[in-house]
């Protein structure tokens, strides 16, 4: 074991700006947890930049090494089901909130955030997946489970070209669902087509549509990642028993929207809450990501940085101008 590893810290100057920095840090600044990982994988999520320019709803504790997902092997253990060796995930609780995340070289976490790697899934492509993957899983999950099958016709996926949306683009067209996929990118067409929409719209198509109480239905179901007027919009498309699945609040905080979708069409809009899920659903959405559910184009979806790219690839997260997912080796530093 080192003495020190290194990780990526955020730091708040005294002018109340946020300065992202390389640094050794001590296995002291960790906190008194039972198991210790070498990470050797991360991702790049939204939240994580976030957390990265200091917003106060993700991280109020700071200097703070972000990163939501990690995925290593079990250095040091106090907790009887894991090993040292042992391939591990962690993603969601409060790893890189307020816990120190996948953005160090190492985590020490409480035993119950950790998923034993499944077989069927190498620590890197658990990482291609992370948390955009597990989510778009579990929004998929929510869509079967309340009775959408392909059959059905159209699923909308929202933010089509960002990690949660891309993952849920290659999910659902690899289960053989009829996808249109929305975007704000429409050069980016071949990519999304690649990953396995049937058809792919501007999101402008869906934002520009009226104020009506409820529109012609054209989605079967949709899985929406933006949020705000997108996913008002998106209720009022959405056609007699449809699913709507939302996870994302891209377009702000607030729904305005009205009772018409609810109670005249028996739309259903069911919440992915990603963060908190519980162990028993996490291990078997991980474990349909490892077999059935994998998708096949993870290499299309990611590109792969350093720690040292991070800086650049955050501040173009927040700009809405990521394709696809951001992977990050933490083995070669
Ligand atoms: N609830 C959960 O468990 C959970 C888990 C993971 C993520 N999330 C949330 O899901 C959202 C997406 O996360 P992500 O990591 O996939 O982020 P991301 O990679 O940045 O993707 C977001 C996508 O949203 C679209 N977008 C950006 N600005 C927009 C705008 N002004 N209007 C409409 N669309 C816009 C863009 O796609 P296009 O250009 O293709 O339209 C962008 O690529 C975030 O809000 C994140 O916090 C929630």
């Amino acid at each position: 074991m080192p003495d020190t590893f290194q990780a990526l810290v955020v730091e708040e100057a005294e002018d109340g700006t946020y300065k992202r920095s390389l640094r050794q840090r001590t296995f002291e600044a960790l906190p008194d947890e039972n198991v210790l990982i070498h990470v050797h994988y991360s991702a790049l999520n939204y939240k994580d930049a976030l957390s990265a320019t200091g917003n106060k709803g993700v991280t109020k504790r700071f200097p703070h090494t972000p990163g939501i997902d990690a995925a290593g092997a079990v250095v040091e253990s106090r907790d009887a089901r894991f090993s040292v060796g042992d391939k591990a995930i962690v993603t969601s609780y409060d790893l890189g909130q307020n816990t120190p995340g996948g953005f160090g070289e190492y985590i020490r976490v409480p035993g119950d955030w950790v998923v034993p790697l499944p077989g069927g899934l190498t620590l890197r492509e658990s990482m291609m997946l992370g948390t955009a993957g597990f989510t778009a899983a579990y929004g998929m999950h929510h869509l079967i489970h309340n009775g959408t099958s392909p059959a059905d016709g159209p699923v909308l996926v929202t933010g089509a070209t960002g990690g949660v949306g891309s993952l849920t683009v290659a999910l659902l067209g690899n289960q053989n669902f009829d996808v249109t996929a929305a975007t704000g990118k429409p050069d980016q067409r071949n990519y999304l087509m690649t990953l396995g929409a049937a058809k792919v719209i501007h999101r402008d198509e869906i934002e520009g549509d009226s104020s009506k109480p409820l529109l012609s239905g054209r989605w079967a179901a949709a899985i929406d990642t933006v949020g705000g007027s997108m996913l008002d919009t998106v209720l009022r498309q959405t056609r007699h028993d449809g699913t709507v699945a939302c996870c994302g609040n891209i377009l702000g905080g607030e729904l305005h929207t009205s009772i018409y979708p609810f109670i005249l069409r028996g739309v259903s809009l069911m919440g992915i809450d990603s963060g908190r899920c519980r162990m028993p659903m996490r291990k078997k959405i991980w474990g349909k990501l490892a077999a059935d559910w994998k998708p096949p184009k993870l290499e299309t979806i990611c590109r792969e940085c350093t720690l040292a790219d991070l800086d650049r690839e955050i501040d173009k997260i927040l700009a809405g101008g990521q394709i696809g997912k951001v992977l990050v080796n933490l083995k070669n530093n």
